[in-house]
This record gives structure tokens, C-alpha cells and sequence, in this order.
């Protein structure tokens, strides 16, 4: 059946029913008529048993009973393919029709008072009868033997004919059901079809073509959804991955026409070795600034193929939180900003490096965004299987509809406050990517009491720790 269509495989196995069940239902009528004649058959032949036994037994006297082949003769005679044999209580024949007979052998097997069905065939002709012992009226006599025939061959031809009608009905009747079968395979599988020739003609230009629902069969319908849902999966990555183009050669115009301006300006007049080394200060600056974006964009691409394998060994994160406090002290004292550590916990599995720039990136935007005076606050704890890190600052609450998307590449609240807030809009995807590298979770909250990001790892001890959905 490998290769055949689904259309082909439906029809044939639509024919392949009808001709089982024709062919059950033709049986059953075949059995019923045949039956029907077998009984008609054996009612005539009774009968006209009973009338021989009954005239015998009636004739008392040796006249009565010498008169009696006459009287066979005439009641039985004019019935056509009837053969009648009638045996003496010494074995003599007695009386016979003309024409057909009776076999003598179908006599002699009757014991005297049973009842014995015979069949044969003769001159290709077939016969049923029925041999029985007859008792005379007369006294003192013995037993007469009857055996009265009729020919069934109109009754073997008439069946004959109707087994090859019901074969030819059975074998039309299964064609044209495979016939039918195959009109309504092919009308039923319009909609999958329908599907079919969409999916041939998409392409990056018609990712928003869906399905239409309405009257759709319910085993397509699971298929037209997940065909939609699939075109919206796939429209959604498509729509990211162009708005990440736009946003790279977005990102890198500006330091690009800053560099260019600032170049052009100390080009066009002569100026001493200070200035010189001023603009060039001024470029390295943007540079930098160029170059970590680069790397930051390297980073999430590595990640989106999947080239991102954290090494698992045990990291102690109050360890690494402490030393980027050394590191980022002075800036935040200039801020007016305090750094503070809440609880411990044992360490976890994972890549240090990997996770001290996680950590980095949530401090960094901690800081920037707490008002002088204020703290930023990271709490480390065990819960279960889980450590929990989160990072904590007062300020300005994120408005609630910005907080599904924070973690986007580019993604900034305010683009006006783009130059001042010194950031490409990386820093979050990178935590998550960071995060998700490591089989955890990350959420963030913002309300009145300030920002905070909240990230779960699984501990040291729990094996599988960078199965997907290992940790809740
Ligand atoms: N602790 C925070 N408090 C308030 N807003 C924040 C905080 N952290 C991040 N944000 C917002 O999320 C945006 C994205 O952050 P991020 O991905 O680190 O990009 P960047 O720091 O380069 O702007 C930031 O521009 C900022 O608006
Ligand atoms: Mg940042």
C-alpha cells in the first residue's frame, strides 16, 4: 500500500467492505431460497407418501388391494417429473410410474417403518425422494415399500442462475462503491488540500496567510490550527529577526556618523598633537562602545544556535556578587548608590563566568536606575532545589506593559534617554539567554517599592540541571 494515495488506499478499502458484506448478505439469501425449495420439495413429496400409506392401509381386502395400482395410476398420473416405486412385501416391484425410476437400491435401504431421503442425478437430470415403509389394510400381510421422487432440476438451475445474478450484483455493486468511495475521498479531502496548496505557496512575504476555519472537518481542524499556529510561531521569528537587522544597522548608524562628524571636524583645519588626541580619545569611546555591542550581539547568536554550553561546576554566587561589588563600588559611590548582599545559600552548578555577567548586567541597571541615596540589594536563598538570586533597586516603577517585552534585544523603555542610558538594549536578552542556558527561570516585577529581577537555578546537589523545565 506504500506510495498509494490516500484516495486510492479509501476506495479500495470502501470496495473491499461492500464485497464482504454483499458477499455475506448473498450467502444468507442463497441459503434462505435454497431452504425454501428443499421444503416446498419435501411437503410434495410427503404428501404424496401420505396418499400412497393411506390408500395401502385402507385396502383391506386382496380386491382392494389388486385395484389399487389403477387407482395410483390415475391420482398420479399428469404430475410431471413425478417417479413413483412401490415394492411388494416379497420384494417384487409392485408399481412404478412410467418413465423415470426410482432406483431399487433407494428401496432396499429402507428398513422397514423410517422414513429415508435419497438424491440422485439421471440423464442429467436431478432428483430428491423419499423411501418409507407402507403397512397394507390387508391382515396378516407384511410391509409394502414406497419411494416417491420429484425432479429438482429447475429448482437446481433457477439457484444456479441466481448464485451468478447475486456474483454479477456483488461485483458491480463493490465497483461502484469504489467508485463512490473514491468521489467522496476526493470531496472529503478538499480541505487538505486546501492546506496543501497554501503551505506550497508561502514564502517570507505571506507569513500572515492563516487558514480559514469555518467548515472544516474536525480531524483538519487540528491540523488547521497547528498549520496556523505554526504560520504565527514562524511570523513572530520572522518579525524579530528582521526587526534585529533593522535595529543592528539602526544601532550601528549613529556611532558611525558620530565617528565621521568628529573625524570630518578635526580634518578641516589644522590643529596641535592635543587636540589630535582628544578626537582620538573621543572615537576609542565610541568604539568600545561599538565593539561591546558586537560582542554582546555575537554572544545572543551563539545563543540562538544553541552554541551556548555552560559548564557545570559549582559556582559560589555570594563569592561572585562580593567581587563584582569590589568592581563596581567606585561607580556606584559616585552615584550615590549603596550595594548591598542579603543571605547565602550553597552554590550552584554552572559556568561562572557565565553567570558573573548575568549578575553584572542586572547590577549595572540596578544601579543606574536608583536614585542617589537609595540601594541596590541582592538576596541569594535556597528554596527546596531551587537558589534563588534577585536583584533589587527603588526607583521609577517599569509601566506593567513593557515588562513581557524587557527581555527583547534592543528592547529600551525610552528611546529619547537612549544616549544617556549608555546601553544597546542587550543587557536583559543576555541575562535570559544566560539563564536559559542554564535550564532556570527569570521573572522581573516593578511596583512603587522599586524594580526587582528574580532569577531561579537549581542547587549543586540536583543532577539534570540543564534539562529544559528543570527548574520552577
Ligand atoms: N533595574 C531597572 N530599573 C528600571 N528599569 C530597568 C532596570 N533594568 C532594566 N531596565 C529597563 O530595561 C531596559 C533594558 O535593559 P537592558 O537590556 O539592560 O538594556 P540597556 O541597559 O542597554 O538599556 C533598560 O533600557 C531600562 O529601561
Ligand atoms: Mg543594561
Amino acid at each position: 500500500m506504500r506510495g498509494l494515495s490516500l484516495t486510492a488506499r479509501l476506495s479500495l478499502l470502501f470496495a473491499l467492505a461492500a464485497a464482504l458484506v454483499l458477499l455475506a448478505v448473498g450467502w444468507v439469501v442463497a441459503r434462505s431460497v435454497e431452504h425454501h425449495f428443499l421444503e416446498m420439495d419435501q411437503q410434495e413429496i410427503r404428501g404424496k407418501v401420505a396418499l400412497v400409506r393411506n390408500l395401502l392401509a385402507r385396502s383391506s381386502t386382496p380386491e382392494a388391494l389388486a385395484a389399487l395400482p389403477r387407482q395410483l395410476e390415475a391420482a398420479l398420473v399428469g404430475h410431471h417429473g413425478l417417479a413413483v416405486r412401490v415394492q411388494g412385501p416379497d420384494g417384487a416391484p409392485w408399481f412404478s410410474t412410467a418413465g423415470v425410476q426410482v432406483p431399487a437400491s433407494a428401496l432396499a435401504a429402507v428398513p422397514s417403518a423410517r422414513e429415508h431421503w435419497v438424491e440422485w442425478r439421471e440423464g442429467g437430470r436431478a432428483f430428491r425422494g423419499l423411501a418409507a415403509g407402507a403397512p397394507s389394510g390387508l391382515p396378516g400381510s407384511a410391509t409394502y415399500r414406497v419411494a416417491i421422487a420429484l425432479d429438482i432440476s429447475h429448482h437446481q438451475d433457477f439457484m444456479a442462475g441466481f448464485r451468478r445474478t447475486l456474483v454479477a450484483a456483488m461485483t458491480l455493486a463493490a465497483l461502484v462503491t469504489a467508485a463512490l468511495g473514491w468521489a467522496a475521498t476526493r470531496a472529503g479531502l478538499t480541505p487538505l488540500r486546501r492546506v496543501t496548496a497554501l503551505a506550497a505557496s508561502l514564502d517570507a512575504n505571506r507569513l500572515d496567510a492563516r487558514l480559514p476555519q469555518i467548515r472544516v472537518p474536525p480531524e483538519i481542524e487540528t491540523l488547521v490550527l497547528a498549520f496556523n499556529a505554526m504560520l504565527a510561531r514562524l511570523e513572530d521569528s520572522f518579525r524579530r529577526l528582521s526587526e534585529f537587522s533593522g535595529d543592528i544597522a539602526h544601532e550601528l548608524r549613529t556611532p558611525i556618523g558620530n565617528l565621521m562628524v568628529q573625524t570630518q571636524v578635526a580634518l578641516s583645519e589644522a590643529r596641535d598633537i592635543e587636540e589630535y588626541r582628544e578626537v582620538l580619545y573621543s572615537s576609542l569611546e565610541e568604539y568600545e562602545r561599538m565593539a561591546q555591542m558586537v560582542g554582546d550581539m555575537l554572544f545572543l547568536a551563539q545563543a540562538d544556535n544553541g552554541q551556548l554550553r555552560p559548564s557545570t561546576a559549582p559556582v559560589d554566587l555570594a563569592a561572585e556578587v562580593r567581587a563584582l561589588f569590589d568592581y563596581l563600588d567606585a561607580w556606584a559611590e559616585e552615584r550615590g548608590v549603596r550595594l548591598v548582599l542579603e543571605g547565602g545559600g550553597r552554590p550552584v552548578l554552572g559556568d561562572r563566568l557565565m553567570l558573573r555577567r548575568a549578575l553584572s548586567n542586572l547590577l549595572t541597571n540596578g544601579i543606574r536606575h536608583t536614585p542617589p541615596g537609595a540601594e541596590v540589594r541582592v538576596r541569594l536563598s535556597d528554596e527546596g532545589r531551587v537558589t534563588r538570586i534577585s536583584v533589587e533597586n527603588p526607583g521609577e516603577p517599569i509601566p506593567p506593559e513593557h515588562l513581557p517585552r524587557l527581555f527583547d534585544r534592543f528592547y529600551r523603555l525610552d528611546p529619547a534617554r537612549r544616549r544617556e542610558a549608555e546601553g544597546a538594549g542587550l543587557g536583559l536578552a543576555i541575562v535570559k539567554s544566560i539563564v536559559d542556558a542554564h535550564g532556570g527561570r527569570i521573572a522581573v516585577a516593578s511596583d512603587g517599592q522599586g524594580t526587582r529581577f528574580s532569577i531561579a537555578l537549581a542547587g549543586a546537589q540536583t543532577p539534570g540541571l540543564r534539562e529544559p523545565g528543570g527548574v520552577a
